[in-house]
């Protein structure tokens, strides 16, 4: 059988409104289902083809949301509000009610690419370690790494809270380098690097799963990404 929901949940869904204005809604006659009038507020629907119109208005199904972000340094990954600028706060005003979290988290100092989503079965696949979904790091460094460094990341590193997975380093300069991880533990590249003989100076993440930071977003703008785009982030 196919998912139903009531109609009063299916309007504060897809629209943001509270379950009561909903309920209201229904009951003073505003709301049709396939062209009949229902006032039963607990009549369910079927999200996908069931016409509901408000006001004469449709009332588009509920989906969920994926935005990508470019996160900007001296702000910080939290839903919480606080003295600091957070990334919540940039997300367009349209999309601030919905119910959207970080998917991982970076640093405050970290820029790049940050994904939020309604989705949390999405979430869950981004940030869980056996998913092996990449996360690509450009890091600059105050030292230049040995040359065993390659293969010491390989390997997996032990950090205090236990070894890493393997992950790839290219170097991009003596001072630059790209790190390819498949796990997102709390300041895991600035760990690592340290745990190789090296502070990181700056750190941007490029890359999460098969998506690069679009290049039309700009350092702070956050938009909603494409069906094609939401592919790539598992691909
Ligand atoms: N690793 C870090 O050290 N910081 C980040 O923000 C992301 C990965």
């Amino acid at each position: 059988m196919k998912d139903t929901l009531r109609l009063d949940r299916y309007l504060s869904q897809a629209t943001g409104m509270p379950r009561s204005h909903a309920l209201t809604h229904v009951r003073g006659g505003h709301v049709t289902v396939n062209g009949e009038l229902v006032r039963d507020t607990a009549r369910h629907v079927l999200p996908d083809t069931d016409v509901v119109l408000l006001n004469g208005a449709p009332v588009r199904p509920f989906r969920h949301l994926v935005l990508a972000q470019h996160k900007p340094p001296g702000v910080v990954t939290s839903t919480e509000v606080g003295a600091a600028q957070t990334v919540m706060e940039l997300i367009p005003e349209a999309l601030r009610h919905r119910d959207l979290a970080p998917v991982g988290r970076l640093d405050r100092d970290t820029s790049g690419l940050l994904i939020l989503t309604t989705d949390g079965a999405l979430n869950h696949r981004l940030t869980h370690p056996k998913r092996h979904v990449d996360k690509v790091y450009i890091a600059d460094l105050a030292r230049e790494l040995a040359p065993n460094a390659e293969e010491r990341l390989a390997r997996g590193i032990v950090l205090d809270d236990g070894p890493t997975l393997p992950a790839k380093l290219e170097r991009l300069g003596p001072l630059r380098i790209q790190l390819t991880l498949h796990e997102g533990r709390f300041h895991q590249v600035k760990r690592m690097m340290v745990a190789l003989g090296s502070a990181v100076l700056q750190l941007h993440r490029a890359q999460v799963g098969g998506l690069a930071l679009p290049a039309d977003l700009a350092l702070g703008a956050t938009r909603e990404l494409t069906a094609a785009e939401v592919a790539l982030l598992t691909a």
